[in-house]
């Protein structure tokens, strides 16, 4: 009798001290949820993304599943997420609605997915976004080149190991605060059409991780040359200097206003003739008529 307040006094106790983590109630099937608003999702086979995130997650890992979608609804609910690292899964699509709300978002990694193209403007809802890992997309050639527009805060983007043969240079432009940068192992294509990129990476490789190991796939004889040295050859290549196409220009130029001088003094001259002729026979026409009417 005596003992019974005791043991609700101890159930009270141990209800009040058992380690109540605050996200447990909505903490999603097969993740782990802790009391630092981190949800742990890797490795669990996922085909589908979680249901029932606790809306204040700060970071989550959902890398190595089988996700083949990132569903924009749920995942803008996430509006404090600062963390989601998504690598090693099957996606290959996002856009600008999917970060729509993530304005918060200072890391992603979309490593090791199924990724062919990056839509224009797919991150620019990234407001705080800081490091961006989008490597090891074996189908990816394509990036638009507003992808990363408006990205103020992004220092470190590494698209290694994709399929890029070219990138439009005004995509890393639009990055002011980009202190890192990673392009190896993408087949690059050194051409006229990468010779944009190649002059910029020759002028701010300080901010350029693996100089080395990037370097061109095609044409032949630009296999293996470091992107990074090729610019201004490309840009002698691709633009003969600009003194000679002067020199061409004026020529052209003054040769159109020969011909067209030419042409205009003979047709003036051919004009004068004409005009010559025709008062010549007016006046002979006077002279016959003058002189029948004498005749008369
Ligand atoms: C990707 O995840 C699978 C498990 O789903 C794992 O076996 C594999 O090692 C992971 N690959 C990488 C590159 O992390
Ligand atoms: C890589 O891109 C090229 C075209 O640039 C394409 O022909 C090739 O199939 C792509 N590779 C993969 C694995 O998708
Ligand atoms: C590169 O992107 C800019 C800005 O979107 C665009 O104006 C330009 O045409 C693009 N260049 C190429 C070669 O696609």
């Amino acid at each position: 009798m005596r003992r019974a307040p005791v043991v609700v006094l101890l159930l009270l106790l141990g209800v009040r001290v058992a380690p109540g983590p605050p996200l447990s109630a909505g903490c999603p099937e097969r993740c782990v949820c802790d009391d630092q608003l981190v949800v742990q999702c890797s490795g669990q086979r996922l085909r589908v993304f979680p249901a029932d995130l606790p809306l204040p997650t700060r970071q989550l890992i959902i890398s190595n599943n089988r996700l083949d979608e990132l569903p924009a609804l749920q995942l803008n609910f996430l509006s404090d997420l600062a963390y989601l690292d998504c690598s090693n899964n099957s996606l290959s699509d996002v856009s600008e609605s999917t970060f729509g709300n993530l304005r918060h978002l200072v890391y992603l990694d979309l490593s090791y997915n199924n990724f062919v193209r990056i839509e224009d403007h797919t991150f620019v809802p990234l407001l705080s976004l800081v490091m961006l890992r989008l490597t090891d997309n074996p189908r990816l050639s394509d990036i638009h080149a507003t992808a990363f527009a408006e990205d103020a805060a992004l220092q470190v983007l590494d698209v290694s190991r994709n399929n890029l043969s070219a990138l439009n240079v005004s995509a890393l432009l639009a990055l002011p605060a980009l202190r890192s940068l990673g392009l190896s192992g993408n087949p690059w294509r050194c051409g006229c059409d990468t010779e944009d990129l190649c002059l910029w990476l020759q002028t701010d490789t300080f901010r350029f991780q693996d100089e080395g190991l990037t370097v061109c796939e095609s044409p032949p004889e630009m296999r293996g040359r470091r992107l990074a040295e090729l610019g201004l050859n490309l840009r002698a290549q691709c633009h003969p200097s600009l003194g000679h196409q002067d020199y061409l220009f004026f020529v052209a130029i003054g040769f159109v206003i020969f011909a067209a001088g030419t042409v205009l003094a003979w047709l003036a001259g051919v004009v004068m003739v004409l005009l010559e002729r025709h008062v010549k026979r007016k006046n002979g026409e006077l002279d016959s008529e003058e002189k029948e009417e004498v005749k008369e």
